[in-house]
């Protein structure tokens, strides 16, 4: 539970406010201060004033809406484990600044630790499902750079379906060369997400992934403008595009 919360989902208001992302905390304790805050049809009068996700609050009368899910996109960096939680290193999702910090936010999805770009965070289980589930095919596009050259053979091998070292097949995938030179760069688009995929998959082809990055989700392009570890929220089309822009 995040610091603030009660067992029972109480919190205080001016964060509760803030977390919406239309007021910062200290201006929505400007507002209690000028009386423009009413909780359950009477005047806010302290912004530590606990109240509940459902209760009906407005600001000059007009109600704020409580969103219970959020989606953030996050331009991941290298060296930060995609969990929720871990006792020994730093998370995603301790990344999150605090105007969006909820209950139960977690990662939709693993990146190595030392892959960078895409990641969705959500607290909404139903939609990380419906992302992640392998019948959905829903493309994830990364660009890798490779040790040794890329071989010409690459995408007819990638098409057929990769076998790994372990003897797993891959289903087909795409990979094209993206930037030529010594140490190339190829765009891969795979529809299913095992564990360091995209790395055996050039392994059992002969190369090494010197870096990886994710670029999109589904019809989703990651935003250049956010820096590494920093996030924005996912708009509701931007959502829509995902499941069904590719
Ligand atoms: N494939 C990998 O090898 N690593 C990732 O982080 C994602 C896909």
């Amino acid at each position: 539970m995040k610091q603030g919360q009660e067992k029972n989902g109480a919190q205080r208001l001016d964060k509760l406010i803030g977390n919406q992302g239309q007021y910062t905390r200290s201006q929505v304790k400007d507002l209690v201060r000028q009386g423009r805050v009413s909780w359950n049809g009477s005047v806010v009068r302290r912004a530590e004033q606990k109240v509940m996700p459902g209760d009906d609050i407005r600001i000059d009368g007009k109600p704020v809406i409580v969103r219970s899910h959020i989606y953030l996109m996050m331009n991941k960096p290298a060296g930060v484990v995609s969990a929720s939680r871990d006792p020994r290193a730093g998370t995603v999702v301790d990344l999150v600044p605090e105007q969006w910090q909820r209950r139960g936010l977690f990662p939709a999805g693993r990146l190595d630790k030392d892959t960078t770009g895409f990641l969705l965070i959500t607290n909404d289980g139903e939609f990380a499902h419906r992302m992640l589930a392998p019948k959905k095919h829903i493309p994830k596009v990364y660009l890798a750079q490779l040790e040794f050259p890329f071989d010409p053979a690459l995408p007819q091998r990638f098409a057929c379906g990769i076998q790994l070292g372990d003897g797993t097949l891959c289903q087909s995938a795409q990979v094209s060369l993206e930037c030529p030179g010594e140490r190339p760069v190829a765009r891969v688009v795979l529809h299913e997400g095992m564990y360091h995929q995209v790395k055996r998959m050039f392994a059992a082809c002969g190369n090494r992934v010197l870096s990886l990055r994710r670029i999109q989700i589904g019809g989703l392009a990651l935003d250049e403008q956010l820096a590494p570890g920093e996030c924005r929220e996912i708009l509701p089309k931007e959502l829509e595009s995902i499941l069904y822009g590719f």
